[in-house]
């Protein structure tokens, strides 16, 4: 099988960071086109800043990363330094590459590649969905040159943010709608699978000991992050949430689902960014698969692997 041609829309933060990692690490399953970033967990420069030093450091600097929207549809943006730090990879203290970032824009970017690819390409979304939506807005036939989307965002039980809503969703629950309304396949990656995915610290330590230069950056990162959600969700330890779309990829026996009818609340002040699945029916058939649960043994398992090879 030749490799899925892939593109990483992102906003790292520390567990985009990890993503990124784990994509960069499988070059035989990804062909992976190009990393476009967008505001989120921090601010536009800072995570365009953050993907290229995470190809820096897995060295692959080969890799693109095409800078997108700075801000959300129609709310202000809302960051979220007090998990991920003021820099967004808190933990890690990680040189910025020296080279200037390619000029393009990632929505112009997103639109010419997927317009001209001559197989269609799997996108993993990791952070608001503001980039993918401004170029469905601007080019709906980007759609016939997507194999699939993956999406790490929303929440059947309680949101991270709000009672109601997920952090991705919840910044630009507007660009999610374009998204989820688009007819695209789609597969929804929400917290309530990502808490299952806890990092223990013997998982910890498993990646502290590759001894590597990538396994004690990805060790530094996840030391700190992700302690706010045991108090408030009651884990046992940290979730680790947007690697869990890279490992689908890679491992979709590792996770379970099934398709649903998946909406987003855009108006409700209380429920603003909350997704909603219900059955399918005739009125209102399945557009998303929404995945439910997840092997963590396994995931980790494939995690360390993958990174000890960098
Ligand atoms: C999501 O929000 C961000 O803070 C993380 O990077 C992840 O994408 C989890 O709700
Ligand atoms: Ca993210």
């Amino acid at each position: 099988m030749s490799p899925r041609p892939l593109i990483i829309d992102c906003d790292p933060g520390v567990d985009d960071a990890i993503a990124l990692l784990l994509a960069l690490a499988s070059p035989d399953e990804f062909d992976l086109l190009g990393i476009t970033t967008v505001a989120g967990n921090v601010p536009l420069a800072l995570t365009t800043a953050n993907a290229r030093r995470i190809c820096h450091l897995a060295q692959r600097s080969d890799v693109p990363v095409y800078a997108g929207c700075p801000r959300p549809l129609l709310r202000s943006l809302t960051t979220a330094e007090e998990i991920h730090g003021a820099s967004g990879l808190q933990g890690a203290n990680l040189p910025e590459p020296s080279l200037p970032p390619p000029a393009q824009h990632a929505v112009p970017w997103l639109i010419e590649r997927l317009t001209t690819a001559s197989a269609p390409v799997t996108l993993a979304t990791l952070g608001p969905l503001t980039n993918l939506a401004v170029a469905l807005i601007q080019c709906p036939a980007i759609a016939q040159g997507i194999d699939q989307v993956v999406i790490m965002g929303g929440a059947l039980g309680p949101g991270n943010v709000t009672p109601a809503a997920e952090f991705n969703i919840y910044v630009d629950p507007h660009a999610a709608k374009v998204v989820v309304d688009a007819g695209l396949p789609l597969t929804m990656i929400g917290l309530d699978v990502t808490h299952q995915v806890v990092t223990t610290p013997a998982r910890l330590a498993d990646l502290e000991n590759l001894g590597t230069p990538v396994g004690q950056a990805a060790a530094g990162l996840l030391r700190h992050y992700g302690q706010i959600d045991i108090d408030r969700h009651g884990l046992v330890a940290p979730p680790l949430h947007d690697p869990c779309v890279i490992a689908y990829l890679l491992r979709p026996d590792l996770f379970t689902g099934r398709p649903m009818q998946l909406t987003v609340e855009t108006e409700g002040s209380i429920c603003l960014g909350r997704t909603v699945a219900s059955a399918p029916s005739q009125a209102a058939p399945a557009n998303a698969t929404i995945l439910e649960t997840a092997d963590a043994a396994g995931f980790y398992a494939l995690l360390t692997e993958r990174l000890g090879k960098l």
